[in-house]
């Protein structure tokens, strides 16, 4: 592939949750386009046989690093072992996520704990570790994995869809706070896309988010990916705050 196909060569990339599902597919895309990639996942073992996938298919450096970003402590471990490994990092995905769906009824206090600590706290944690290096080299790009579920609700998921909805209000803050500095973040709010983490949804859930998705279809990982890959390189130098929708037209702003 000419460097022309490779936007990021010369580039560094973290991302988190990267061992599977959407976070697999934008390690691929980003790797596949010439960055080199730190998978930073709670599976350290699926994270391991990833990162070696990637790596083989891409010819890019593509490393596992354990992390449960719900840490600030681990969350500074992994970016100084992703430093350490590439001096730099230039890319910030936060996509690592869970879903506890529950009824508000229901739902166990732990159950809202445990999603807002990993899908909003844990990406003010990899953002918190990572944002000094950025700002020292007055370039950086992070993208957040949003929600349909942030934009518009969804019943049984008050945790999931309040952490979503917080992570935009998070991208609009942190962009203004570091746009001087030559940083862009974004979020991308993908919309329901097979994965281990929809797999378990009931088939009535399933049949009716697609009755509402104008596409009438499922999105693809990859699809995701393209549009984080758009918004972390330097065609979108001009575009910070925004969230971008890939679902299909279910959500339109
Ligand atoms: N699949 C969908 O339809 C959909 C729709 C909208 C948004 N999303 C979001 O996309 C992201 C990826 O979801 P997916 O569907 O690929 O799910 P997935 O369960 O396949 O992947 C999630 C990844 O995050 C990792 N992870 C979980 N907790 C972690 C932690 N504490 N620290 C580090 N890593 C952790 C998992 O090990 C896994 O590799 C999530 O943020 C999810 O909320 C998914």
């Amino acid at each position: 592939m000419s460097n022309e196909c490779k936007p990021f060569a010369g580039k560094t990339a973290i991302v988190t949750g990267g061992s599977r599902g959407i976070g697999r597919a934008i390690a691929e895309v980003l790797a596949s386009r010439g960055a080199d990639v730190a998978i930073a996942d709670i599976r350290f073992e699926t994270a391991q046989a990833t990162a070696q996938e990637i790596a083989a298919a891409t010819g890019q450096r593509v490393i596992p690093v354990e992390v449960n970003v719900a840490s600030l402590e681990q969350a500074k471990a992994m970016v100084k072992t992703v430093l350490d490994a590439f001096g730099k990092v230039d890319i910030l995905v936060n996509n690592a996520g869970i879903t506890r769906d529950n009824l508000l009824m229901r739902m166990k206090e732990e159950e809202w704990d445990d999603v807002i600590n990993i899908n909003l706290k844990g990406a003010w944690n990899c953002s918190k570790a990572v944002i000094r290096s950025m700002m020292k080299k007055r370039y950086g790009k992070i993208i957040n994995i949003s929600s349909v579920s942030g934009q518009a609700g969804q019943a049984g998921q008050t945790n999931y869809s309040a952490s979503k909805a917080g992570l935009i209000g998070f991208t609009k803050a942190l962009a203004r706070e570091v746009a001087s500095r030559g940083i862009n973040v974004n979020a991308v709010a993908p919309g329901i896309i097979p994965t281990a983490l929809t797999e378990v949804l009931p088939e009535e859930l399933k049949e009716s988010i697609l009755t509402a998705t104008p596409m009438g279809r499922m999105g693809k990982p990859e699809e995701i990916a393209y549009a984080v890959a758009f918004l972390a390189s330097d065609d979108a130098a001009y575009i910070t705050g925004q969230v971008l929708g890939v679902d299909g037209g279910m959500v339109m702003m």
